[in-house]
């Protein structure tokens, strides 16, 4: 109990708050294009050869070049993480957060917009993998979970600002460049906020800095700062027997943290929480909510809102939770709901297809129902198993594969998704005009439910309860070689 009193909150809460800006960032620029993509396809000044609308081809690059920049970002930014340290690592992050921003909102062609949204995607990649590692590293034990759970509330809350900012400017001439624009805000106040927080104690002393790492602890205000040095000190040296990053990945004793993470990041991905959110306008039109006249962008924007309202709402009880109940609980609830929910969105496509009224309501209401079981499980909990599983020295590596898997994932089903449910369930008459056929999205839906059936599975065999263990006794656990599930 005093361990949770004395701790310097405020110092440490703060510090979340700013580095999380990385996270807000990290939301707000794969959210922003949702918005962004409607008036870019029409805006004559960029789209050539005497074409009325982009190519779908190419709308599809401008939305998937920045997941796969932020697969390419993961995976370079652990070993630079490791070499320049965490802080530093985020500061040049924010600079290019801020100078895509600005490359975005002005660029002239089409090759310059997709060059921007692969140099803003190498920055989410980084984002995305340096901030939960840098406040798990400067978190006391017992508030980890949601200290770096108030990241992916960042990321929520910026998917969600992202939706309002695109619904500010839908009405206006080029209205995109202002979307992209404001993404300057947070970057800036990232880039200066760093500037005033420490690097964290485990990398310090990783590099011998005895004394600056000395510092962090006690501004951190650990009750025992004594013990949590030796603590980091007796694990470096433990894997200091080891030669090398690489060397200690392969190690046998470091495969079911790799499992955990890697595997944790796939579910999260192909359970498909992306498809909602960066398709949802898409999925709702499908379902026959009339999204045309004269309010056209801002109509297919409108329906994103509460999607995104609910997805921070939700996050916000992970963040109580999640140090309470534990990882586990919230990850079978969680997923359990997020299948059934899948499910039904399934079959409202598959059989209401020509009851436009159900197919319409019972789509929509499994959709936002599905946002709040994925908010209180494998949205906070994946990221956060990742800042705990792996060893210190090769956090930084560990966590950027894992990272890079969520990327990749997420890159493979957001290509597919369309291509997936018209392969199972073919077409199906347009709600909206029976003369019309759509693709019937239904089958994409059943395979994300399997996916989670298995990740169930995967979670009662694999997954440690973390929950008020320190990342010395995590690391400890799996060095003695003991099964994660008995922790
Ligand atoms: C996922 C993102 C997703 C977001 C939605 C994150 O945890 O990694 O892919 O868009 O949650 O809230």
């Amino acid at each position: 109990m005093t361990s949770e009193k004395k701790y310097n909150k405020g110092f440490v809460i703060l510090t979340a708050i700013i580095v999380a800006f990385g996270g807000l960032l990290f939301g707000f620029d794969t959210g922003v294009i949702s918005g962004a993509l409607l008036l870019i396809k029409d805006d004559p000044t960029l789209v050539l050869g005497g074409l009325e609308q982009l190519p779908s081809r190419t709308q599809e690059w401008i939305v998937s070049i920045t997941v796969l920049g932020a697969a390419i970002g993961a995976l370079g930014s652990g070993k630079i993480s490791d070499n320049l340290g965490r802080k530093k690592v985020i500061i040049i992050t924010a600079l290019v957060f801020a100078i895509g921003s600005v490359g975005l909102g002005v660029a002239g062609t089409i090759t310059e917009l997709i060059v921007w949204r692969f140099i803003i995607g190498i920055a989410i990649g980084v984002a995305s993998y340096c901030v939960p590692l840098y406040i798990s590293e400067v978190s006391p034990s017992h508030a980890r979970g949601a200290l770096v759970s108030i990241n992916q509330l960042a990321i929520t809350v910026g998917i969600f600002a992202s939706y309002l900012v695109d619904l500010g400017f839908a009405n206006f001439d080029e209205g995109w460049r202002w979307m992209f624009l404001v993404g300057l805000i947070p970057s800036l106040i990232l880039f200066v906020g760093m500037f005033f927080l420490p690097e964290t104690p485990r990398w310090l002393l990783k590099r011998g800095e005895e004394e600056k790492a000395r510092q962090t602890v006690d501004k951190i205000g650990e009750p025992d700062p004594e013990k949590v040095m030796e603590n980091i000190r007796v694990n470096l040296r433990k894997e200091n027997k080891e030669e090398s990053s690489w060397s200690t990945l392969t190690a046998k004793w470091v495969a079911p943290a790799l499992i955990i993470g890697v595997g944790i990041m796939f579910f999260q991905q192909f359970t498909g929480i992306n498809t909602i959110i960066y398709y949802s306008p898409t999925i709702f039109e499908m379902a026959g909510f009339g999204l045309g006249g004269e309010n056209a962008v801002y109509d297919a924007i409108l329906p994103a809102l509460p999607i995104g309202f609910v997805n921070v709402l939700f996050t916000v009880v992970a963040i109580f939770l999640v140090d309470r109940w534990g990882r586990k609980p919230l990850l079978y609830l969680g997923l359990s709901g997020m299948i059934l929910s899948l499910v039904t969105i399934g079959i409202a496509f598959t059989f209401f297809n020509d009851n436009a009224v159900a197919l319409k309501w019972m789509s929509f209401t499994s959709m936002i129902i599905y946002i709040p079981f994925f908010a209180i499980s494998l949205g906070p909990i994946a990221w956060l198993l990742i800042s705990e599983v792996f060893p210190t020295k090769i956090r930084g590596l560990g966590m950027s594969i894992a990272t890079m898997v969520n990327w990749i994932s997420n890159f493979v089903v957001a290509n597919t998704f369309l291509t997936l449910g018209k392969s199972i369930t073919g077409t199906m008459p347009s709600p909206v005009d029976p003369n019309e056929s759509i693709i019937n999205l239904g089958g994409a839906f059943f395979v994300y439910a399997a996916v989670g059936v298995i990740g169930l599975i995967f979670i009662n065999r694999y997954i440690p309860e973390t929950k008020g263990h320190s990342l010395e006794e995590i690391e400890d656990h799996f060095l003695k070689g003991k099964h994660p599930r008995d922790l």
